[in-house]
């Protein structure tokens, strides 16, 4: 049963081979991300991949798509309920066009499975983060048998091995070096969803990042869930770790900058704080997730790490890298959150003085252990606490922002700018949009890394002049 083009009527006998083919072509995909970088990364692999090997076309409109897929994340509360209420409305097209296939993927559907179909017997396909690469051949066979295809397996690396290779869309690519989690924070479901940790051999991390910046990528970002967990094999059978990556992949030529996401305090090794030094190619930001700052939170949350420990960390990265902006995920209202500790959160940020950060409320997650604790704060309480880090985390944002008035930045250049074509785009080490008076050209392409004077820090965005 081939999913039918709205372009062919369904009345139209004709299937010679040309039109066979050109049908093929026209098929389209929508695909709905949530969740962390990991998911919108995945989802950008399976375009590629539907692209490559189906003939698929990606497409905004849910209404017009052949294949309609939800990427889903189930790290906070209601995320089911979210996805559920997502595929209500996906429903409704499958009820007007029965050819449309309907597929969940991500971490809900990894640790939900069957529970989705038979909840929505419309849904045809349930797929988890390390199977997207059987994603073509669960769509035939969905097809021609008409039975729902769940697949919720953790092979090992296969997933790397069975997708088309990865193209550069811009100036900055990711690329994924690891994936799953083997810590078992009391209130995470990572490790459920995404299973053990599974790292990529060295040389095909490698390799593909080589061929993204043949392609213009000069800003590379490597992702995994704890990226500092990194042990890649090399051909010749070595064991390595992070910092052995970073300094070959920062020994790429055509490579200029390099960023992580992300990477556990527990495991920031004394190489990788020294490679601070020798790699310049390392932005100056660090993300490095906190999550709280009471040590007795941390020590319920199963974090293996002090706050006084993750502030020497930052110290002694901030010796060497003496403008070193740091980011964080905090989890506020933890069970059992106490005022005393909520301060020592608070503590934490002003000492460290985190840059532009995510701040969540904690949520109860079905199987982790934390969720068989009493809350024990009321709501209101908790909302309060986490406007204030909020407001704090912004505060040190704008004030970052407005002392790199008057200073010179390295760009990495994006684009003309949407809103004004005399302008370009670019991005600092520290993650800020800066536009910039210039025109592309063949000594200013997309990619290059220009210095830049900030002389304004408006709200969204910084602005500059060549220098
Ligand atoms: N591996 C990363 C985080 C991955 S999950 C690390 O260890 O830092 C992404 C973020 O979601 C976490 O950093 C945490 O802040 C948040 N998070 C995870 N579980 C949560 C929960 N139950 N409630 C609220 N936030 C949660
Ligand atoms: Fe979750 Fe902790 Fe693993 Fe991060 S390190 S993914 S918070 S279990
Ligand atoms: Fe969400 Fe899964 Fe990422 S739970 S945060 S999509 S790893």
């Amino acid at each position: 049963m081939m999913p039918r083009d709205p372009d062919f009527p369904a009345g139209s006998a004709d299937l010679s081979q040309d039109r066979h083919m050109e049908t093929r072509q026209h098929k389209k995909v929508f695909i709905k991300t949530f969740g962390c970088q990991m998911n919108v990364h995945d989802s950008a692999r399976m375009r590629d991949l539907l692209a490559s090997k189906a003939g698929y076309r990606s497409t905004e409109e849910p209404e017009t798509a052949d294949l309609i897929l939800l990427n889903t994340c189930s790290v906070r509360e209601k995320a089911k309920e979210k996805v559920f209420s997502e595929l209500g409305r996906f429903r409704q097209i499958k009820a007007r066009r029965p050819d449309v296939v309907i597929g969940v993927s991500g971490c809900v559907a990894s640790q939900e499975g069957h529970a989705i179909i038979q909840r929505m017997p419309f849904v045809g396909l349930v797929f988890g983060p390390q199977t997207l690469h059987r994603l073509p051949a669960m769509i035939s066979a969905y097809q021609q048998s008409g039975i729902p295809q769940v697949d919720t397996a953790f092979p090992t690396v296969e997933k790397f091995d069975n997708l088309p290779p990865a193209r550069a869309e811009g100036p900055s690519a990711s690329v994924t070096v690891m994936e799953g989690c083997n810590k078992s924070c009391s209130y995470c479901v990572v490790p459920h969803t995404r299973g053990r940790e599974v790292s990529r051999g060295m040389e095909e991390v490698l390799t593909e990042i080589a061929a993204l910046s043949e392609q213009g990528a000069r800003e590379i970002v490597l992702l995994g869930q704890n990226v500092s967990g990194y042990r890649g094999t090399t051909q010749g059978g070595k064991t390595v770790d992070f910092a052995t990556l970073l300094s070959e992949v920062a020994a790429l030529p055509l490579v200029r900058r390099i960023r992580y996401v992300t990477s556990h305090p527990r495991e920031f090794s004394r190489r990788l704080i020294d490679l601070y030094e020798k790699t310049p190619k390392l932005v100056d930001h660090l993300y490095l997730p906190a999550q709280h700052g009471s040590d007795r939170i941390l020590f319920a949350m199963k974090r293996g790490y002090t706050a006084l420990e993750y502030k020497s960390l930052i110290r002694r990265l901030r010796t060497i890298r003496p403008n070193l902006s740091v980011s964080s995920d905090f989890i506020v209202g933890y069970p059992g959150e106490t005022d005393d500790d909520f301060s020592a959160m608070l503590r934490l940020i002003t000492e460290v003085g985190h840059d532009n950060s995510f701040s969540f409320l904690y949520s109860p997650r079905p199987g982790t252990p934390a969720a068989l604790l009493p809350i024990g704060i009321p709501l209101p309480v908790r909302r309060a606490r986490l406007q204030q880090v909020q407001a704090l985390i912004e505060s040190h944002a704008h004030r970052i922002s407005q002392s790199m008035c008057g200073t010179v930045q390295e760009i990495l250049v994006e684009g003309q700018s949407a809103k004004d074509p005399a302008l370009l785009q670019g991005r600092t080490e520290n993650n800020r949009v800066v536009h910039f008076p210039g025109t592309l050209s063949a000594t200013l392409p997309v990619g290059a890394l220009v210095n830049v004077t900030i002389t304004e820090s408006a709200r969204y965005a910084l602005h500059g002049t060549l220098t």
